[in-house]
């Protein structure tokens, strides 16, 4: 996509309906995604409430090709390994819903084809007395996830980076007190943003108290 106008798109998307209509986009094209509009997004995620408004998130966009295949080689390998239990016990289940076994596979999709995805966005933090403060982020990474859905692109929340944080964090030029959190795979929609399934509201919504059991 070329000739976008970074200053317009997405303003027009009414709040609600944006919210509504942001889920996990995992199918991406490759096709490039201009800085600028990064940079529209990340600030969007500036504009989150933190703790003394202490504003304690750090972004760095990974767009080199070379350096997006090294996230994703380590990605791959760590989802792989955490999701394979799941499969497992998907195949055993006849149960096992349909929703669950799509979003396993669109996460599995995602994780084998990590690379391919033009923005890998990753969202660090703060630690305090030696504890990381990942809570602290979690309204920025929303927001972003909003912009991007605003602007028309395609994201996912993911966290499975973690377990190899070890090495990731120094090859990022982060510091043990600023914590990589999450990592959000960013690229142009393959499919379509829509309503994801939910809960309906009535379900998990009460005034004054949660009544008691039988009543
Ligand atoms: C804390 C957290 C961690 C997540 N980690 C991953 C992850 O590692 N990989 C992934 O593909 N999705 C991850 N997700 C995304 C969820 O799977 C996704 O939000 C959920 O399936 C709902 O998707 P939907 O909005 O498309 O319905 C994570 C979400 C949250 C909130």
């Amino acid at each position: 996509m070329s000739g976008i106008d970074i200053a317009s798109i997405g303003e027009d998307v009414p709040l609600l309906e944006g919210i509504r209509t942001t889920r996990a986009i995992r199918r991406l094209k490759p096709d490039p995604v201009p800085r600028e509009l990064i940079r529209k997004v990340c600030e969007a995620g500036t504009f989150a409430p933190s703790g003394g408004n202490r504003q304690p998130w750090t972004f760095i966009a990974v767009m080199d090709p070379d350096r997006r295949a090294w996230v994703a080689e380590r990605y791959r390998n760590a989802f792989r390994r955490y999701i394979a239990p799941a499969f497992e016990a998907a195949e055993q289940d006849p149960d096992f819903s349909d929703a669950k076994r799509r979003n396993m596979r669109a996460a599995l999709h995602l994780a084998d084809h990590l690379h391919e995805a033009p923005v890998h966005l990753f969202v660090a933090g703060w630690t305090r007395r030696g504890r990381e403060q990942s809570q602290a982020l979690f309204p920025a990474i929303q927001n972003i996830l909003l912009a991007c859905r605003a602007v028309g692109l395609g994201a996912s929340l993911t966290t499975a980076h973690g377990s190899f944080r070890d090495d990731l964090d120094p090859w990022l030029g982060l510091r043990p007190e600023t914590p990589s959190c999450a990592l959000l795979p960013i690229g142009w929609p393959r499919g379509r943003y829509g309503r994801p399934p939910r809960r309906p509201v009535d379900e998990c919504l009460y005034f004054d108290r949660v009544p008691e059991e039988g009543s």
